[in-house]
């Protein structure tokens, strides 16, 4: 298996189920034109958290990680008009990237970008009493998985799914004397969540446009 067919398979499913109109295009290409790094979600991607969030009902998703907002707005689209979703962004150029994406997508009246390091908007979100979010898409600076996990749970509530993206590390993930800090935070934040009394969760391998990686599923238990 090449990356050429895992590009063509993902070509064809995306086109028959869940391809891009014009708000996602658009956004990818604002995200292009602005300079963004080319690491947002597949389409079918951000179909399956688009489905994943629906299928749990969601009404308050925190997405940690937004850059231009393209899995923003596959995730806020599976929310009720009077849903929300809060995506938390580092970097204040990104956000403003964002936020025009989600405005062309109609959705700026559901989701709110909030700029800083996510974990001090973790704590405000907190300290608002902003929760209990029924969905959780992490997909930021690895190194902090396992604390982005941890807030997770907090802000969560029994029944809450989260979403890790990223959690292959190139096939690394497996190697436990890797010294790659983003490969030890991915391992510690697999263990945390195995070992955790509140969470049942499973790790995925995918291929396709996005080459090979997977993503890690947990959900919040009483
Ligand atoms: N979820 C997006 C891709 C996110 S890429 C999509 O699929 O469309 C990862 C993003 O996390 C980048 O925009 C980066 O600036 C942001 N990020 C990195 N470190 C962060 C931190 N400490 N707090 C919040 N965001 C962070
Ligand atoms: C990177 C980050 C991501 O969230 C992703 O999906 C792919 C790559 C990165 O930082 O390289
Ligand atoms: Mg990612």
């Amino acid at each position: 298996m090449t990356d050429s067919q895992w590009n063509a398979v993902d070509a064809y499913f995306t086109e028959h189920l869940s391809p891009n109109d014009e708000a996602l295009s658009a956004a990818v290409d604002a995200s292009r034109v602005a300079g963004l790094p080319d690491i947002a979600v597949a389409a079918n991607q951000g179909k399956l958290l688009h489905l994943l969030a629906a299928a749990q009902g969601a009404r308050k998703i925190l997405e940690i990680g937004t850059l231009g907002g393209y899995s923003t707005i596959w995730l806020g689209r599976a929310l009720p008009a009077d849903g929300r979703l809060v995506s938390l962004e580092y970097n204040p150029g990104n956000a403003d990237v964002a936020r025009a994406n989600i405005s062309r997508a109609g959705l700026d009246k559901i989701v709110e970008v909030r700029t800083g390091a996510a974990l001090d908007s973790l704590a405000r979100l907190e300290g608002e009493g902003a929760g209990p979010f029924d969905f959780f898409f992490i997909d930021a600076d690895k190194v902090n998985n396992p604390n982005y996990v941890e807030w997770a749970v907090k802000l969560g509530r029994p029944g809450s799914l989260i979403v890790v993206d990223n959690v292959v590390r190139g096939g690394e993930v497996a190697d436990g004397s890797s010294e790659d800090e983003a490969v030890r935070a991915t391992r510690r934040m697999v263990e945390l969540v195995g070992e955790h009394p509140r969470l049942s969760a499973t790790a995925v391998q995918t291929v396709g446009a996005r080459g090979y990686d997977g993503f890690l599923l947990a959900r919040v238990l009483d």
